[in-house]
């Protein structure tokens, strides 16, 4: 009988060399760590051996081991805050230990109990709690790695892995609040195709996304936007997901975002994005495909409203302006506020989700640690 990862047999070894966190001015996403990390070790004769939070350190590899070769690799991003009155808060925690297993199903690692991982997270925050920062804008961004780590060249399921999560204090994604990007419509590279890989969170897909990425900022663009198929369809954003504003050829104003298909990342903001303004009832709401041909149309004829991109770092990303082919797409922001840096629409979901997850908007979403 194959143990799975139960909370209640965690071991704490505490670190004895604690570090002091950075000002909050100096956090940098992703770049200082806490003191503690968790650990979990999976063999297929034993099954999930007792989760261990220790002093955060290097890991120990054999170079054989398959996630060095075959990329046996996916991983989750989600944050913890820390509300007025000091309470730790997680946003959604169980989508996105729900999606590690997923992802995890989707390159042959093994399964686990999606809660009992969730309350050995919990529990890593709390022993390293006081890296929360406490302002709006800032938090704790939570790691789970999931890697393959049997010594072995041979392609195939992996007998040995090891599930580690990690926590890094980060600031806001943009200095100075919103900042609108503009992007460049990848035509030559995919990010996903159908049967692929595109709605698994692995470290697989971001690797390749690097070389556009740095192909586009050489061209002035923050971001890539990446297009599929014969009729260049929307897919995704930089790391995110998209949304289109606008006003569709009925007349009518519609909050558009690519469906999940197979190969657009099941995002937690989207998925939150989606859910609140199908709540508000202020707009149509669609799944549905969209095209470049679509935005261009809506663009020259004054309904293309606004664009943004949805993810756990940045929470919603404001676009202006698109670059497609030869074609230089403006898309509007505020257009009762031409010096703003994002649209009314954008703006309202931030302020909304923001306010969930620093607790100021009661709701099931925030889940108290
Ligand atoms: C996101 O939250 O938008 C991401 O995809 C995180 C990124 C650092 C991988």
């Amino acid at each position: 009988n194959l143990q799975d990862i139960n909370h209640k047999n965690i071991s704490v070894e505490l670190s004895k060399n604690p570090k002091t966190p950075l000002p909050y001015k100096d956090l940098v996403f992703g770049r200082s760590f806490t003191d503690h990390m968790l650990n979990i070790e999976w063999d297929s004769k034993i099954g999930w051996s007792n989760p261990i939070i220790k002093p955060y350190g290097p890991l120990s590899l054999d170079p054989s081991s398959v996630v060095l070769h075959y990329s046996f690799e996916c991983f989750e991003g989600m944050k913890a805050y820390k509300d007025k009155q000091g309470k730790i808060r997680l946003f959604r925690p169980d989508m996105n230990m729900k999606r590690l297993v997923k992802s995890a199903n989707r390159i042959a690692l093994p399964t686990f109990n999606s809660e009992e991982l969730g309350e050995c997270i919990k529990e890593l925050i709390r022993v390293d709690k006081h890296w929360i920062p406490q302002e709006r804008g800032y938090s704790l961004y939570i790691r789970p790695t999931f890697i393959g780590t049997q010594a072995f060249l041979g392609v195939g399921p992996t007998s040995k892995a090891l599930l580690y999560v990690i926590c890094s204090p980060v600031g806001p994604y943009y200095k100075t609040g919103f900042s609108a990007v503009k992007l460049l419509a990848t035509t030559e590279n995919v990010r996903a195709w159908p049967g692929g890989t595109g709605d698994a969170k692995l470290g697989g897909n971001y690797a390749p996304c690097v070389k556009p990425q740095i192909e586009a900022a050489a061209k002035g663009y923050q971001q890539n936007l990446w297009l599929f198929g014969k009729h260049d369809e929307i897919t995704e954003v930089g790391t995110m997901n998209c949304f289109v504003y606008l006003k569709n050829e009925h007349g009518e104003n519609e909050l558009v975002t690519p469906p999940l298909d197979g190969s657009i990342l099941a995002g937690v903001t989207r998925d939150s994005i989606l859910s609140l303004a199908r709540s508000w009832n202020e707009y149509q709401v669609s799944e549905r495909k969209i095209t470049m041909l679509e935005i261009i149309q809506a663009s020259e004829e004054g309904r293309l409203l606004e664009m943004f991109g949805s993810g756990t770092a940045c929470i919603v990303s404001p676009i202006k302006e698109i670059r497609y082919r030869n074609l230089d797409i403006k898309v509007p922001l505020d257009p009762k506020n031409p010096s703003s840096n994002a649209g009314p629409v954008a703006r309202k979901f931030a302020d909304f989700l923001m306010g969930i997850q620093y607790g100021e908007i009661p709701h099931e979403w925030s889940v108290i640690v």
